[in-house]
C-alpha cells in the first residue's frame, strides 16, 4: 500500500483564503439561464420565474462571486437588450452558441436571483463587437447613484439603488479565433487599457480583469499575457486564466493529476506578470482571476459540432450538458487543491459553470433539480476552507502517469482559522488505497478537537447522478481516520477525494 507523510506548520502560510476563490459563472448558454435557473412554469418558480429548488442548491453549493453573462456569449451581447420592460425586449441571434437570445433575463432579473442565492455580481463587458463607450455606459447604469441619463434609466427600470458591481472582466477570451471580435494581444491590450481608464474615471475602486489566454495550450500563451500586461499593467488588477480538463484515451491517472497542469499554468502566468512588473520597475503586483475552470469533455463536444442552416436558431437548446462521474469529481477536487495552494496569487476563481451547462447542478424542465458528483468537493471545500492557506510538505510514494511522469500519489492543501484546520486530499492511485499520516503537533489549539473525514469515492469510478437516479453518488464518511500521539492516520481509497477537519 502506498504511504505518504504530510507536514504542516501554522507559521508557514501561503496567504488568506479569499472568498472570491469560490466563485461561479453563469453564461447565457444552452439551458443555463432559460430552463435552468429561470423556468416560469416550474412549480417552484417565484414571481419572476426563478426556480426556488435551484436557488436552494446554489446556496448549498456555497458559491460566492458569480461571473455573468459570458463567456463567448458576451462578445456579441448588447446589455441594453436585457433592461427595460421584459415584453418589449428584442430577440437576438446568439452567434457564439448559435441560438436565439430572448432577453427575458437581463441585469435586473439576474441581480434579483443573486440576491436570493446570496452571491455577488461580477460583470463582463463586450469588447468583441462593442467597445469603451458601451462599457462605460453600462458602468454608469450599474454604479452611478443617479442624476445622469443611464443611472436614471436604471431607476425608471425599478432599481433605485446602484447595483454597485465591484469586479469587471474586460472582454472574454479575446485571444481565441472563435471569439467575436478576436484580435491580437497588442490591439486587445490597447482597447482594454483605454476601456479600463475610462471605467476608472467613473468608479476608481472597481476591480478590473484583463483577458489572459483562453488556455495554456494556445499557441500565443505566454506572449499574450506579456503583451497584454505591457499595455494594461497600470490599469488592471488581475489577468485571467481559463482551463478545462477531461479524461482522454482512458488515461485516468493523468486525468486525476490535472492539478499539476493547473499548477504549472498558474506559475507561468505569475512569472510572466512578474516579468512585466520587473521590467516596468513597478511596485504593483498583478493577481490571477481564474475565471473559468472545470472538467469539460470538450473533445466530445467538438466532435458533435455540426453545420447549422440559416433558420436554425433554437431557444435554450441542450448544450454542453456533461454528466460527471466519481472520477471527474476526484479530478475536480484536485483542481480545487491546486487553487488553494496558490491562494497568494489566485485572488478569485469562477467554476464554469453552475446549472445544466458543464455544471454541478442539473435540472429537468418541470422536473427535479439535483447535485452532480462535482457538487460535493466544491461545497465542502467552500464550507471548510477558512482563514489562511498553509503550505503542505508532501513526502512519500509517487505514481507514474503517461502525461506528467512520476507525480506524488497524494496531493493535498490545508487551511486553518486558528480553531479549525482542514486538509483536502486526493489519492491519484487508481488501484490502491494510500495510507496518509499527518503530524498535528505544531498545530497547537487547532489540533486538540475532534477529527472527521468526508469524501467521494466508489467501487464504480464511473458512477454518476442522473435523472433516473439523482442520488446515486454522494459524500461518504471515511471512518479509517485515527488520532494518536499527535498524529492523524487515514486510509484514502483508490481514486478518491477527501476533506479532513480537525478541531
Ligand atoms: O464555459 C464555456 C465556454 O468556454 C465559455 O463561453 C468560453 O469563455 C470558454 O471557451
Amino acid at each position: 500500500m502506498p504511504r505518504v507523510h504530510l507536514s504542516l506548520d501554522p507559521a508557514f502560510t501561503i496567504g488568506p483564503v479569499r472568498r472570491r476563490l469560490f466563485g461561479g459563472f453563469v453564461e447565457h448558454l444552452g439551458r443555463h439561464v432559460y430552463d435552468g435557473i429561470h423556468e416560469p412554469n416550474h412549480p417552484t418558480a417565484d414571481e419572476q420565474g426563478f426556480r426556488q429548488d435551484v436557488i436552494e442548491l446554489v446556496k448549498e453549493l456555497g458559491v460566492t462571486t458569480i461571473r455573468y453573462p459570458g463567456g463567448n456569449f458576451v462578445s456579441g451581447y448588447n446589455w441594453e437588450d436585457g433592461v427595460g420592460p421584459v415584453d418589449q425586449r428584442p430577440r437576438r441571434l446568439d452567434l457564439a452558441w448559435h441560438a436565439t437570445e430572448t432577453n427575458q433575463v437581463g441585469l435586473h432579473e439576474f441581480s434579483h436571483w443573486l440576491d436570493q442565492v446570496g452571491s455577488d455580481l461580477m460583470l463582463a463587458v463586450n469588447l468583441g463587437t462593442r467597445g469603451t463607450k458601451e462599457a462605460i455606459e453600462l458602468l454608469e447604469y450599474t454604479n452611478v447613484p443617479g442624476g445622469t441619463t443611464r443611472s436614471e434609466e436604471r431607476k425608471a427600470n425599478g432599481r433605485e439603488r446602484p447595483f454597485d458591481v465591484r469586479m469587471w472582466c474586460l472582454g472574454n477570451e479575446m485571444d481565441g479565433p472563435w471569439q467575436l471580435g478576436h484580435r491580437n494581444a497588442v490591439d486587445y491590450g490597447k482597447l482594454a487599457s483605454r476601456t479600463a481608464k475610462a471605467m476608472r474615471q467613473i468608479d476608481p475602486d472597481i476591480d478590473l480583469v484583463a483577458c489572459g489566454s483562453s488556455g495554456r495550450g494556445m499557441p500565443t500563451f505566454g506572449a499574450w499575457e506579456r503583451e497584454v500586461l505591457e499595455q494594461t499593467y497600470d490599469d488592471v488588477d488581475y489577468i485571467s486564466c481559463h482551463a478545462y480538463y477531461e479524461e482522454k484515451d482512458g488515461d485516468l491517472v493523468s486525468f486525476l493529476s490535472s492539478g499539476i497542469d493547473m499548477d504549472q499554468f498558474i506559475r507561468s502566468v505569475v512569472e510572466t506578470a512578474d516579468h512585466v512588473k520587473a521590467a516596468r520597475k513597478s511596485d504593483k503586483t498583478i493577481e490571477i482571476s481564474f475565471d473559468e475552470w472545470n472538467v469539460w469533455y470538450i473533445t466530445d463536444w467538438e466532435a458533435q459540432q455540426k453545420t447549422y442552416t440559416i433558420d436554425e436558431w433554437p431557444i435554450a437548446p441542450r448544450q454542453l450538458e456533461d454528466i460527471y462521474s466519481v472520477a471527474d469529481a476526484v479530478a475536480f477536487g484536485g483542481l480545487m487543491i491546486t487553487l488553494l495552494n496558490h491562494a497568494d496569487r489566485v485572488a478569485s476563481a469562477s467554476l464554469a459553470q453552475l446549472v445544466n451547462v458543464i455544471a454541478p447542478i442539473m435540472t429537468e424542465p418541470n422536473g427535479p433539480a439535483w447535485r452532480q458528483t462535482t457538487f460535493f468537493p466544491f461545497s465542502l471545500t467552500s464550507q471548510l476552507a477558512q482563514g489562511q492557506a498553509l503550505k503542505v510538505a508532501i513526502d512519500g510514494d509517487t505514481i507514474d502517469t503517461p502525461v506528467y511522469g512520476a507525480v506524488p500519489v497524494v496531493d493535498a492543501a490545508a487551511t486553518t482559522d486558528g480553531e479549525r484546520t482542514s486538509v483536502f486530499l486526493i489519492n491519484r492511485s487508481t488501484d490502491a488505497a494510500t495510507t496518509v499520516t499527518l503530524d498535528l503537533g505544531r498545530l497547537g489549539a487547532s489540533a486538540t478537537g475532534s477529527v472527521s473525514a468526508q469524501g467521494i469515492w466508489d467501487d464504480d469510478v464511473h458512477a454518476k447522478n442522473t435523472l433516473e437516479d439523482t442520488e446515486r453518488v454522494g459524500l461518504r464518511t471515511n471512518d479509517t481516520a485515527t488520532f494518536e500521539d499527535g498524529t492523524l492516520t487515514i486510509e484514502l481509497p483508490a481514486t478518491s477525494w477527501t476533506a479532513v477537519t480537525i478541531g
